[in-house]
């Protein structure tokens, strides 16, 4: 029997990617979502693309009980891609005990089980919002962990300490996490894509949607930062090359070539853009005008982050390798399919 993948919210924006990329590499594919924060239909996308059907379970991983039952149904299971967490950092200053659970009780579920496993690979879905506002840009993995701005930035630096503690002392388990930059875009054919429910909180769902004309206007969250247009600067990353790190980061450790049993990397393209910028490479590569104005700052946001890309480019063997305007391109063609099929 093949070994088997779970991948944990595996019918969301990255998630959904990383299967695909999982499955073309030839990995079987598990998916567990609880639907929360996406729609089953990412599943006949995820067909549409690989014509391979992943197993699919229904759990909200907040149930206990329920995932020792799934180990117990899937007892092949040789890793995990842990996607599954809510991820809104308005929304955690709001509510922070409904991230503390749902972020951090699952994750301990999770590895709960997995400790009980002779060996077992762990992928940990994490964010440069770790860092707060780096002192030295681009921000290398040594850069220090700063007492995170929000509550989902706290779940993301306290997993990793709770990763980090297991994995030292379960002999057979090895983890990999990986501090995602900003994920854009689409897969190319637009059967998938970024599906953000309600008014999108991220700049490029944003600005696709002003295009389409569902949302009025942008707001461009305050010009007087001391960046070179006065607008804050990040590090766009297409998700079609942060799903491949996610398959060559398990491969490492299904390989055995980690050097330590916990590992962190951080993915970006090792460049930023501004705001002004993304918008300006939006209306030059898709020719479509973009309303938008200025507004004042946003509580919380950061001046500036952009890798350092070199222990990922280095030891991971990866490097992302579309551009800005691709990851626009491919995230307006999804836009005018979900808009499409929405009926407007
Ligand atoms: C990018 C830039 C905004 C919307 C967050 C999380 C991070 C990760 C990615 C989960 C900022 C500006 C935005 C708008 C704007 N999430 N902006 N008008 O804040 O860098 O990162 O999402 O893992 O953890 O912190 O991304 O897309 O919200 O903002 O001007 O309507 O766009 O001010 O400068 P952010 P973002």
């Amino acid at each position: 029997m093949s070994s088997k993948i779970l991948v944990t919210g595996g019918l969301g924006f990255i998630g959904s990617h990383t299967v695909v990329a999982l499955q073309e590499k030839g990995f079987e594919v598990v998916i567990i979502d609880n639907l929360s924060n996406s729609s089953i239909d990412v599943l006949e996308g995820i067909v549409k693309i690989t014509q391979q059907r992943p197993a699919f379970e229904q759990i909200d991983l907040r149930e206990k009980e329920a995932v020792k039952k799934f180990f117990q149904k899937y007892t092949d299971i040789e890793g995990v891609v842990h996607f599954a967490a809510s991820k809104a950092v308005g929304e955690s200053v709001e509510n922070p005990l409904l991230y503390y659970e749902n972020n951090l009780s699952t994750l301990v579920y999770l590895l709960q089980e997995l400790q009980e496993k002779p060996s077992a690979n762990f992928i940990f879905s994490s964010s440069c919002t770790v860092y707060g506002q780096a002192d030295e840009l681009p921000i290398s993995e040594n850069a220090p962990v700063k007492k995170a701005e929000s509550p989902y930035g706290n779940t993301k630096q306290v997993g990793e300490e709770i990763i980090a503690d297991t994995c030292r002392m379960a002999s057979g388990l090895k983890a990999i996490s990986l501090r995602y930059f900003n994920p854009i875009g689409a897969h190319p054919s637009a059967e998938i894509g970024e599906l953000p429910i309600g008014t999108p909180q991220n700049l490029v769902p944003f600005i696709t949607q002003t295009a389409i004309g569902k949302r009025q206007e942008l707001s461009v969250f305050g010009n007087d930062y001391p960046t070179r247009d006065g607008t804050c600067i990040r590090d766009y990353i297409h998700v079609m090359d942060l799903a491949q790190a996610h398959v060559v980061a398990l491969q490492r450790l299904v390989e055995g070539k980690e050097k330590s049993n916990f590992e962190v990397f951080n993915l970006g393209t090792g460049h930023g853009n501004t705001v002004l910028e993304v918008i300006n490479t939006f209306e030059e590569s898709t020719g479509t005008k973009l309303p938008y104005k200025i507004a004042g700052r946003r509580e919380g946001d950061v001046i500036a982050a952009f890798a350092d890309t070199e222990k990922a480019n280095k030891i991971l063997g990866w490097e992302a390798n579309r551009s800005l305007a691709d990851a626009l391109e491919s995230a307006w063609k999804w836009q005018k399919k979900v808009s499409e099929a929405e009926g407007n």
